[in-house]
């Protein structure tokens, strides 16, 4: 097994060749004057070996897709039997359906793509609404991890008398298990989203928010507005404190408004961050121990 990256999640990349004691080979993707891809391995051959690209699909979702194409089809070129995707966080999945006449399905498109270039993708909570597994969209063999366990062990260790928040039904699916495994209660907000940047919430059930400290837990924290309304939820029943945790935090809008409503805010590296406080490492490094090396 060989390790590298297109750019994004490097640190994981080398920490994994590390722990598994393979190589990690540098990967150079750039430009020619006139805009075309530029890339090379730091390798003259892939003969024969499994190859692994880490790479989040953020920031740069559409160029960090590119780059796995480009960099499967060279390993490919250069021997390699197998190329697998590790992509902490896998962009294009909210757009799972046609919202608005003349849309692309951007989930479809992407898988269709990766389909033809790896034989394998791993990924970890990846945003599945409306697709129940990703076997409906990926052709060739695809791993779901979770980060659950990572996330439930950090708010036990870190936050007392807590009451979990799931800010739309979506994100129950971590709200509900993560509340199980600290022993609290949970909730869930009934999410309206008007568009991007536009959304209203309703609490579903009532569960004893008065001086508890809120944790509301979504996969994605995009432009933030989700968090916001289910924080100002908390805060009007009385919360103690707000803590915002996400799998994958984009903060596509930055972290100015949030802060305004949430006391803390904790994501896991899936995409580098500095919130990042939850180490996705030991949940890739089990995955990729079980393959053959
Ligand atoms: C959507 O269904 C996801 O689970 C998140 O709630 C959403 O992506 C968050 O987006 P934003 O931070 O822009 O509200």
């Amino acid at each position: 097994m060989i390790i590298t990256s297109c750019g994004n999640s490097i640190n994981l990349a080398k920490s994994l060749a590390k722990k598994l004691h393979v190589k990690y080979v540098p990967l150079d993707v750039g430009e020619f004057p006139d805009g075309d891809m530029y890339m090379r391995f730091k390798a003259k051959s892939f003969k024969g070996k499994k190859l692994v690209i880490v790479q989040s699909f953020q920031p740069h979702p559409d160029m960090s897709l590119f780059d796995v194409i480009w960099a499967a089809e060279t390993a490919k070129d250069l021997g390699a039997r197998k190329v697998i995707l590790v992509a902490p966080y896998l962009a294009f999945m909210r757009q799972d359906k046609r919202f608005n006449a003349g849309e692309a399905i951007s989930s479809k498109i992407m898988s269709k793509l990766l389909n033809k270039s790896i034989d394998k993708i791993i990924t970890i909570d990846p945003h599945l609404h409306r697709y129940k597994s990703l076997k409906d969209i990926f052709t060739i063999s695809a791993v779901k991890l979770t980060a659950n366990d990572l996330i439930g062990d950090f708010v036990k260790r870190k936050i007392k008398n807590p009451v979990i928040i799931g800010p739309d039904w979506e994100s129950y699916q971590w709200a509900d298990k993560i509340a199980k495994q600290v022993g609290a209660e949970s909730t869930c907000l009934a999410k309206t989203r008007f568009s991007s940047r536009r959304v209203t919430s309703k609490i579903t059930r009532n569960v004893e928010i008065k001086e508890k400290n809120v944790v509301i837990i979504d996969d994605i924290i995009s432009t933030g507005h989700t968090i916001i309304e289910a924080a100002k939820k908390a805060h009007k029943k009385g919360a103690k404190s707000v803590t915002a945790i996400g799998v994958h935090g984009l903060f596509v809008e930055g972290m100015d408004k949030l802060k305004k409503h949430v006391d803390y805010i904790y994501t896991t590296n899936t995409i580098v961050h500095k919130t990042n406080k939850i180490d996705v490492l030991p949940l890739l490094l089990k995955e990729l121990k079980s393959l053959k090396i």
